[in-house]
């Protein structure tokens, strides 16, 4: 049962079900991908059900240092940035469990006594967003949903109206560095057509370091990042009807450090023919050839300032750990 102050919307296909049919779009986009050299797979297609469990594994590695040094930097910042920003609806990008969150809207919560709070949380994955919606919902009484099932471009094109004076857009898990430099331009100036003057954007970003800390981040000891990566085979499969077997291939995370990126690869054990159905053809990937699954650029925050300073949006303030491995940002829309 849905607690009546919890609505959720699909802007794609149903995912936890997995009749849900891919669309013509989806149909082309994966074959535009797997026809690139190198060879790619759109890194939406990791979380389904089960690749969002996974992450949140990741989440918890010893390795992956990113999650406990922004929910550091958001427990000792989120007062502040409440402050700074008064009441607002506050939306986030790719909520999964919502852990973060939580300490976000214990912050506004305290600002707003019994003030209502409302919450747009967007995930391609709907079992995590419905599961984390509906915890929250119970942990905040004043608090009302609006969650989205959708990749961002769709989000932001559609976010329902705020009731409250200002909109606050939450980008958190440095899920910046998985745009191309291109993306990412598009991305911002998307931003920047949706926040209206004096709406915020909070954003965490993981920061240059070096590469052996970045490396294990994403290779980590448990091997819990290769079952990650190796999941998006399965959800092809169940999605496309494609026949990859998960076995066959290998995990590999390398930093590249001309483009300041870690790159991940899932490198072939064999010579394979892969089945896409949708187009009564087949894919050969010979032995040791690599498919990009996803990259994890690396940024000093000097340069997220001046690159959302070009779109129109004013940085308010930084927040960083001790060793300056990762910050959080907060900017106004002039
Ligand atoms: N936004 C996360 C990051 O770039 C996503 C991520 C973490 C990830 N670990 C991963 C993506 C492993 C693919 C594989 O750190």
């Amino acid at each position: 049962m849905m607690p009546n102050r919890l609505e959720i919307e699909y802007l794609v296909s149903q995912t936890a079900n997995t009749c849900g049919q891919p669309s013509q779009a989806e149909y082309e986009e994966l074959e535009h991908c797997l026809l690139q050299s190198p060879r790619q797979i759109p890194s939406k297609y990791f979380y389904d059900a089960r690749g969002s469990l996974l992450f949140e594994q990741i989440c918890n590695l010893p390795e992956y240092y990113l999650t406990c040094t922004e929910t550091e930097i958001l427990e000792s910042s989120a007062q502040v940035i409440a402050q700074l920003t008064g009441d607002c609806q506050i939306v986030e990008l790719g909520s999964g469990s919502a852990t973060k969150t939580r300490i976000l809207l214990s912050a506004y919560s305290r600002l707003a006594g019994d003030r209502p709070l409302f919450y747009v949380p967007i995930d391609i994955s709907d079992s995590i967003l419905i599961s984390s919606a509906k915890q929250l919902c119970q942990q905040y009484p004043t608090l009302t949903i609006h969650g989205l099932v959708s990749d961002y471009d769709m989000a932001l094109a559609s976010l329902p109206p705020s009731p409250a004076p200002r909109r606050l857009i939450c980008f958190l898990g440095s899920t910046l560095g998985n745009f191309s430099p291109q993306q990412c331009d598009a991305f911002f100036e998307r931003l920047a057509l949706v926040l209206a003057p004096g709406d915020y954007f909070l954003i965490g970003i993981d920061c240059h370091k070096s590469t052996e800390v970045l490396v294990s981040a994403y290779n980590d000891s448990a091997q819990v990042t290769a079952q990650f990566n190796l999941n998006i085979l399965h959800h092809l499969n169940q999605r496309f009807g494609t026949n990859f077997v998960p076995e066959l291939f290998r995990h590999q995370a390398i930093y590249n450090s001309i483009l300041q990126q870690i790159e991940m690869y899932l490198i072939s054990q064999a010579d394979q023919t892969i089945l896409l159905p949708w187009l009564r053809q087949t894919l050969p990937i010979k032995t040791g050839e690599k498919i990009l699954t996803e990259i994890s650029r690396k940024f000093s925050p000097m340069d997220i300032k001046q690159q959302l300073q070009a779109k129109g949006l004013d940085l308010v303030m930084s927040f960083s750990d001790r060793q300056n491995w990762y910050s959080v940002l907060l900017f106004r829309r002039l």
